[in-house]
């Protein structure tokens, strides 16, 4: 255990972790010159198009007499639930900075995250080749943030490799070696996926005792009794070692097909570790199959998804209308974005996602409360709402000084609250705020990066529940109040989107027989009103000669017969227009 090093590298996003892994790959001889490429670590295709890391990933490498564990983690804010969960799994942090951006937003949420594990940080700056490189002002920065001196900061580039022989011999020197829990296994899952043949495989970090293939074993929280299929070391592909023991980072193949079973967090052996906290959605959408005998197959694959994602959370929903779906929670758009992607190409079913919203807590007059999570709840439920509730989150703003107004205003924009700046350099600053959830996960990220020209970036957390000034917009179709179509939105929008949803509804409804109204509006006032007229029959087609008398009497016949049709009016919406209609845009 002397000669074992753990450590993840942290940044925020873009800054060089993959490509810094790449080099450390290649130095060590972990992977063969001619098979290396670009952010070897990122594995899935969908990583590579988009250029960011979405899972972490494990390597083991020999360096002179030590062994090195690296965890490559995201950057990303939606995918922190991995960084956390690697941070448990090792000693060291190195804290990458890129030369060209200094300290950002996510550098600053992901320290204070290795500083709450107790982590040895190694500072490093990264992108030293780059010619505009703020090298020294990054420096300073991150003197300022850790309270150190220049000296103990390193300086490298991923891309050329300048600097980094010098990292991995600190690493060895700085990161202590891991300490042995003791004799009797315990090893904690970090991390997961599923394998047609061998089962769930759980990544696992072994804090005492050892585990091999042959050796029934147990999984703490699920009380089951295994026996491993397989035990290995990533290498970086997953090779057979038949045995690990304490200090260790490798794989267990379970050979469990139940992937319920199986949970990140959870200890293989007698005694329990810590493991982690359920992290919180904070967007959740209603995902159909497109076609409705594919829900099964829908649930399954969220199951399976689930196994290599535990930021994931879904539930079954059903409704008379739209059929079965499941109402899937996420930590923000991209990571909605990212599993309806998994779906679609790791399990081939293709899937309909309505508009996201946050969760809102009723608070009922009688005093009892209810979460919900889109409008449809909403309407079922029979007590008298006496308020409603919604999340705010703190918000934390990196930007430059000379940005201050821009980003100030935005905030106001957003009916968010500013609550303290502090100075992190002679031209960047800090900005605290809080903000409703719903304003950050539609569009404030995207405002914030065009009015700073990309150099503003944000992390946030939950702050707290405040009264909204949220109603519910009600949509009737021939009178007929349809609690599907029914949204969540602020008072001001009200004039909007009642037009906007009975505009989309009068071009997507098929036309009756008879004239169809639509309108919106919130509680009895009707703030929005078409009519699609009826389709016309020509009930005088089959008459010959000028009879006027005969023509007058079919088309009063219509005419009531309209008006009878219309009393009694049952429009059968098309399940394809609801879906039209819930989807999001
Ligand atoms: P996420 O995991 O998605 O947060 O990204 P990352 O931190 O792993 O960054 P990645 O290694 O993907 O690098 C982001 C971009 O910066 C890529 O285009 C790299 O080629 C580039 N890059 C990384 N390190 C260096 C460096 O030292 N010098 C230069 N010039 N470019 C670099």
């Amino acid at each position: 255990m002397q000669n074992i090093r753990n450590f993840c590298i942290i940044a925020h996003i873009d800054h060089g972790k993959s490509t810094l892994a790449d080099r450390m790959l290649e130095l060590t001889g972990t992977v063969e010159k001619r098979k290396m490429r670009e952010q070897f670590l990122d594995k899935m295709d969908l990583e590579r198009e988009r250029g960011i890391t979405i899972k972490m990933q494990p390597v083991r490498m020999k360096y002179s007499d030590y062994i090195l564990n690296l965890i490559d983690t995201p950057g990303h804010i939606d995918f922190q639930y991995e960084v956390s969960r690697a941070l448990l799994a090792v000693e060291g942090a190195i804290l990458l900075v890129d030369a060209t951006k200094g300290v950002q937003a996510q550098t600053l949420a992901n320290l204070e995250l290795a500083r709450k594990h107790n982590l040895t940080v190694i500072p490093v700056v990264n992108k030293i080749d780059i010619a505009d490189a703020k090298v020294e002002e990054s420096a300073k920065e991150l003197m300022e943030l850790l309270n150190i001196e220049k000296k103990e900061i390193l300086f490298v580039s991923g891309k050329t490799g300048e600097g980094v022989p010098q990292l991995l011999k600190t690493i060895v020197e700085k990161i202590p070696p891991p300490k042995s829990s003791g004799d009797k296994l315990q090893a904690l899952i970090f991390d997961s996926f599923y394998s047609l043949h061998k089962g769930v495989i759980a990544h696992v970090r072994i804090f005492g005792g050892h585990i091999s293939s042959n050796e029934t074993t147990f999984l703490f929280h699920k009380k089951i009794e295994f026996k491993p299929l397989e035990v290995g070391i990533f290498s970086p592909e997953m090779s057979k070692t038949g045995f690990i023991s304490s200090g260790e980072i490798g794989y267990i193949a379970t050979n469990l097909k139940d992937p319920s079973l199986v949970r990140v967090g959870d200890t293989i052996g007698q005694e329990s570790l810590p493991g982690y906290f359920e992290p919180q959605p904070v967007v959740w959408a209603s995902i159909f199959p497109q076609s409705t005998d594919e829900f099964e197959n829908l649930k399954s694959a969220f199951s399976k998804l689930r196994i290599n994602d535990a930021s994931l959370s879904f539930e079954v929903e059903g409704s008379k209308l739209f059929g079965r779906a499941l109402r899937a929670g996420f930590l923000g758009m991209l990571h909605l974005d990212i599993s309806v992607e998994r779906i679609i190409r790791e399990f081939g079913i293709e899937v309909i996602v309505a508009q996201p919203s946050v969760e809102y807590e009723l608070i009922f007059t009688d005093g009892s409360t209810e979460k919900i999570k889109n409008a449809e709840m909403f309407s079922q439920s029979e007590k008298k709402v006496k308020e409603i509730l919604e999340p705010w989150f703190s918000v934390f703003v990196l930007a430059r000084s000379s940005d201050l107004s821009k980003v100030l205003d935005l905030i106001q924009k957003n009916k968010g609250e500013v609550l303290e700046t502090k100075t992190i350099s002679e031209d960047r600053l800090l900005l605290v705020s809080a903000l409703p959830l719903r304003k950050i996960v539609t569009n404030f990220f995207d405002d914030l990066k065009s009015a700073t020209q990309g150099y503003a970036s944000m992390s946030y957390e939950f702050k707290e529940n405040k009264p909204a000034d949220i109603v519910k917009l009600n949509v009737f179709v021939a009178e007929d109040e349809i609690p599907q179509f029914a949204k969540l939105i602020t008072k001001d929008e009200a004039e909007f989107e009642s037009h906007r949803i009975v505009d989309r509804l009068y071009e997507i409804l098929p036309r009756q027989l008879f004239a169809l109204k639509i309108q919106a509006g919130l509680n009895g006032r009707i703030l929005a009103s078409r009519t699609l007229s009826a389709v016309g029959k020509n009930v005088t087609a089959k008459l010959y000669g000028g009879d006027r008398t005969r023509k007058m009497k079919l088309w009063k016949k219509q005419k009531e017969g309209k008006k009878r049709l219309q009393e009694s009016a049952k429009v059968e919406i098309p399940h394809s227009v609801y879906l039209k209609i819930i989807k999001r845009d």
